[in-house]
């Protein structure tokens, strides 16, 4: 069963490593597969559309591509969302719950806003029908960087260890279901071939078996393959002077290749399964660069 098989792929890992990227290019390749997908942002700032070169889609889901959507899931709107779900109307939600009274409890509840959020993903990734069919195939959750992931991830047990009863409590266990059913979800911590990256990534993943949260491949992101030979740089050396910047360049891509063999090995020892994916050089880092990454996800579709 490969990854766009699942109903909802969850990608974290450090900041910066590429969870955003991995999203848009997983998003991309399900959708050229024909599925039906929407990416669900949940970090400050939309980065999906930006990728795709396409208009973000803010609160409200929106169509980038075809069959592919997304949203940016704010605490607010997905709690004004909740609450009309319960009570039946906006008007009364609106009457109960003005803009300042939500904010006020947003506020002073921490994870309130991460129940709302992870609420709203797993509703569209396991609830969301129109008529007897599903609306999305697959929900993929650009989650937040590592510890923030893990604790939007943990929502429903933390919540579930305190309450067991009543309708929230009702609704944390069909998410808790949902997350921990390695047939429907599967997490991916993205990481690079860097020291940091790596441990975090090693910690993360060990973190996620203990919640038992299914963990699919590790991707390994920006990896670089060796590309200059020793008799190449041998050439550039003789050019002298001249060219000493293009041999520093060389000298530098070499020793982050190597670098990628050194991590790709820790990794491996630590972890089920890891995925390579190459560094890409492009200036414009847009749909060409999605579709390459693409290609080299393939193994785990
Ligand atoms: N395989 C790759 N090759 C080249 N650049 C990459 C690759 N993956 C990510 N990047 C770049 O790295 C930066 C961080 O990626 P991003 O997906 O925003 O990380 P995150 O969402 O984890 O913070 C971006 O500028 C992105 O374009
Ligand atoms: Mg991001």
């Amino acid at each position: 069963m490969g990854l766009l098989d699942r109903r909802l792929l969850v990608l974290t890992g450090k900041g910066g490593t590429g969870k955003s990227t991995m999203t848009a290019a997983l998003a991309l390749a399900a959708s050229r597969r024909g599925k039906r997908v929407l990416v669900c942002e949940v970090t400050a700032k939309e980065r999906v559309a930006d990728l795709l070169g396409r208009p973000q889609s803010g609160p409200q889901i929106r169509e980038l591509l075809p069959r592919l959507s997304s949203v940016h899931v704010r605490p607010q709107t997905a709690m004004r969302e909740y609450g009309i779900m319960i009570l039946r109307s906006e008007m009364l939600y609106d009457l109960v719950f003005g803009r300042k009274i939500v904010k006020y409890f947003l506020e002073a509840a921490p994870s309130l806003a991460e129940i709302v959020q992870l609420g709203k993903v797993t509703w569209h990734a396991e609830k969301d029908f129109e008529g007897s069919r599903r609306r999305f195939d697959l929900v993929i959750l650009d989650a937040p960087a590592t510890g923030h992931g893990l604790t939007l991830l943990t929502v429903p047990e933390v919540f579930l260890d305190l309450v067991h009863e009543g309708p929230l409590a009702a609704d944390m266990k069909w998410m808790q279901a949902l997350l921990q059913d390695e047939q429907r979800t599967q997490t991916c911590v993205v990481t690079m071939p860097e020291e940091m990256p790596v441990n975090e990534a090693i910690e993360l993943y060990d973190a996620l078996g203990k919640h038992s949260l299914p963990r699919g491949p590790v991707i390994l992101n920006s990896v670089f393959a060796p590309r200059i030979s020793e008799q190449e740089r041998v050439a550039v050396a003789r050019g002298g002077p001249l060219l000493s910047a293009v041999a520093d360049a060389a000298d530098a891509h070499e020793a982050r290749a190597e670098l990628s063999v050194r991590y790709e090995k820790v990794l491996r020892e630590k972890v089920q399964q890891i995925l390579p994916v190459p560094h890409v050089f492009d200036r414009q880092f847009g749909i060409a660069a999605l579709e390459r990454i693409g290609k080299a996800l393939e193994p785990i579709l």
